[in-house]
This record gives C-alpha cells, structure tokens and sequence, in this order.
C-alpha cells in the first residue's frame, strides 16, 4: 500500500508565496510560520476550508479557532471592538497577544464553536504577513500540531506531526517567540481577562489597560465553551511521561538512570557526565531565550526514546509563567483530559 505523500516544506521565495496564497484562496490548508508557533491555516470566512483542520488536526469542534488578522482596521470587519481593544492593538500589534471580542456576523459558526465571540490575532512573522498581504483575507490557525501534542516552532516539527495530513508547509524559520500568545478576554472590557499566558505579560496589559488583568488560565474551567484548550489540564504533551522539578540539582544529574532525560532551565555551573542527556532552554538562564528553545526542546527529548523525561520550571515572572504553564499541562496525566 502507498503511503501518504509528506507535505513539501517551501521556502517563502515570491513564487511559493503567490502558489500558497492562491491555495488558500480555493479553500485548501498551508502550515504557516508565525513569531510564536507554526499555525495551521485555512480561509477564516469559508466554513468549509475551516472544518478541514479540525479534520487534520483531530481537534474537537467544541474548539474555537484563532483569527489572524493583517492590521486592526481588518479585526473591526470580524469583531466588534471597543476602546479597550484598541488601546492593546495600538500597544502590542503585530506581535503575540490574541483579543477575544464579540463577534460580526460575518464569521462561520465553526470558526468560534457556535459562540458569540472571536479571538483575533495580528501576526508580527515577516513571512506570515507577505503571505496575509498576497491572500488578503483573514485567515483561521490554530497551532500547526496533533490535538493535545507538543505545539510546532520549526517547519520540520509540523512536517513530523502532521505531514501526512496536509501538503504544504510555508518555512520561516524558528518562531522567535516559541510560546502561544497571549489570549486576553476583552469581552467585557472593565473586567479584562487573561484566558491563557504568552509572551505579553499581565504587568504590561495592565500598564496599557489601566486596570488590573485577572489570569484565570490556572483555575480550570475547561468545561466551558470560551475555555482556551489551554486551558485543559492535560495539552502540549510529549508521548514520553514528563516529570516536573522546582530545580534538578546536580546530584540528581550524576545518579542519572540511562533511561531518562533533562530539560534544564540553564546551564549547571559544574560538568554533568556526558552519558547524561541533557536538553539546556537557556546557556545563562535567560527567559525569553527559554521561551524559544522550549517546544524544540521537548520534541528533540521526546523523540530520542527514552522512557521518562525530567523539566525544571522556570522562574514564575514574564514568559517564565507561560512556560511554566505549558510544563505542567505537557505533565498532567493523560486520564486528566
Ligand atoms: O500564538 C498563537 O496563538 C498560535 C499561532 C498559530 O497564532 N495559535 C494558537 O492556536 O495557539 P490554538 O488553536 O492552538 O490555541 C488557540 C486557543 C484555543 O485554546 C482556543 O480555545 C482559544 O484560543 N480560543 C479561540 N477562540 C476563542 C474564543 N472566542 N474565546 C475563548 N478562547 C478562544
Ligand atoms: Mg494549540
């Protein structure tokens, strides 16, 4: 029996950008690169291209999809946006903060899973917004990764988790952000809402918002449709069980079994064995630089057939929140989904 073709991964030439533009214009899907993971993309006002990835993807219809958008004045033709919005938009667009808003009648059930609003997204990735511009339409992308499976920063990432079920991976590169973005709820804009953690902080909405921003990614309400996913306890898994740590001393290094493997926040400051395998996020224990090497971190260990994993947390400011987010839903117990 033949398998599959893999999905071709193109670089962003003015050829292949044109050739993806004019997939997506008759309802096809094309992996995508953005500054925070790769999004699986698809036409966001053609219902039916929108049901082919959550067809590739296996993700419930319960879950809503992202909404990317080219500039502010394109969220206003989606959402109905207010002056709260506005002010995040002036403030952090293009770049990785996700606003839910109530949305126009323009947008397809599937997209917002029946619900009365939409999460709208203004990419910052170079290529993405060559690719926006050319397409001139808005366009639905959710990570480019298997429901509940370690989300994509590399086009190799999506070709490995998903290339069987699509045909078109769009190369940029490693995201410079590495984790989802922000999803801040502005629904009810007195009462601004941080539905999941990423690389804008609640410090930085509220010196913008003048008000305080609540974080509710932690208290579980998966159960309800507005529910970010990751929100689930359980998401963004390695197959491998994960194992978590407030710091894995040395000791801990050197009486390594030969079957697991270490995701360290930073480099120890004494010489681990070689025959430990090791995974550093970041050489000087510096956040951002975490943030990024994160997901390549894991897919990398997951990968290399060991049969338990060990993560150190990071510190619990800036991304060091959204990374720790991801750490403890990568290792929550499947059952918990
Ligand atoms: O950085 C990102 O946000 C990436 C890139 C590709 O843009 N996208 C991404 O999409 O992480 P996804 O589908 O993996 O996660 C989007 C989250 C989901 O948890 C979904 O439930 C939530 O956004 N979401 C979408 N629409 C929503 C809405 N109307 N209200 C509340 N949550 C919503
Ligand atoms: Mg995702």
């Amino acid at each position: 029996m033949s398998r599959v073709p893999r999905a071709a991964i193109l670089p962003p030439t003015p050829a292949n950008l044109r050739k993806l533009a004019a997939v997506l214009a008759r309802g096809g899907l094309v992996a995508v690169p953005t500054e925070t993971v790769y999004g699986l993309a698809a036409d966001a006002l053609n219902a039916r291209a929108c049901a082919e990835i959550f067809r590739a993807k296996g993700r419930p219809h319960t879950d809503p999809l992202i909404v990317h958008v080219a500039s502010a004045h394109e969220a206003e033709t989606l959402a109905v946006v207010n002056d709260a919005a506005r002010k995040v938009m002036a403030a952090f667009w293009p770049g990785p903060l996700t606003i839910v808003l109530p949305k126009r009648g323009v947008v397809p059930d599937i997209v917002t899973a029946g619900g009365a609003s939409v999460a709208v997204r203004c990419p910052a990735h170079a290529t993405m917004r060559k690719l926006m511009a050319l397409t001139r339409r808005p366009l639905a992308a959710p990570s480019a990764n298997p429901f509940g499976y370690i989300s994509p920063t590399t086009a190799r990432h999506v070709q490995n988790g998903l290339g069987e079920r699509i045909r078109f991976i769009l190369d940029g590169g490693a995201s410079q952000v590495g984790v989802e973005s922000t999803i801040l709820d502005l629904t009810h804009p007195a009462a601004p809402r941080i539905l999941r953690s990423g690389g804008i902080s609640a410090a930085q909405l509220r010196r913008v918002l003048g008000r305080t921003v609540a974080t509710v990614n932690r208290t579980g309400s998966a159960k309800r449709r507005q529910a970010a996913p990751g929100m689930l306890t359980q998401h963004y898994s390695p197959d491998t069980p994960l194992t978590l740590h407030d710091t894995i001393p040395l000791a801990r290094l050197r009486s390594a079994k030969a079957d697991e493997a270490f995701l360290l926040f930073r480099q120890p400051r004494a010489k681990i064995p070689a025959s430990v395998r090791v995974y550093v996020l970041s050489p000087r224990g510096q956040i951002e630089d975490a943030a990024r090497r994160l997901y390549a971190g894991m897919h990398e260990l997951d990968h290399a057939g060991f049969r338990r994993l060990h993560a150190e947390l990071a510190p619990e400011r800036g991304a060091g929140i959204a990374i720790n987010d991801r750490l403890r839903r990568a290792a929550a117990k499947r059952s918990a989904k």
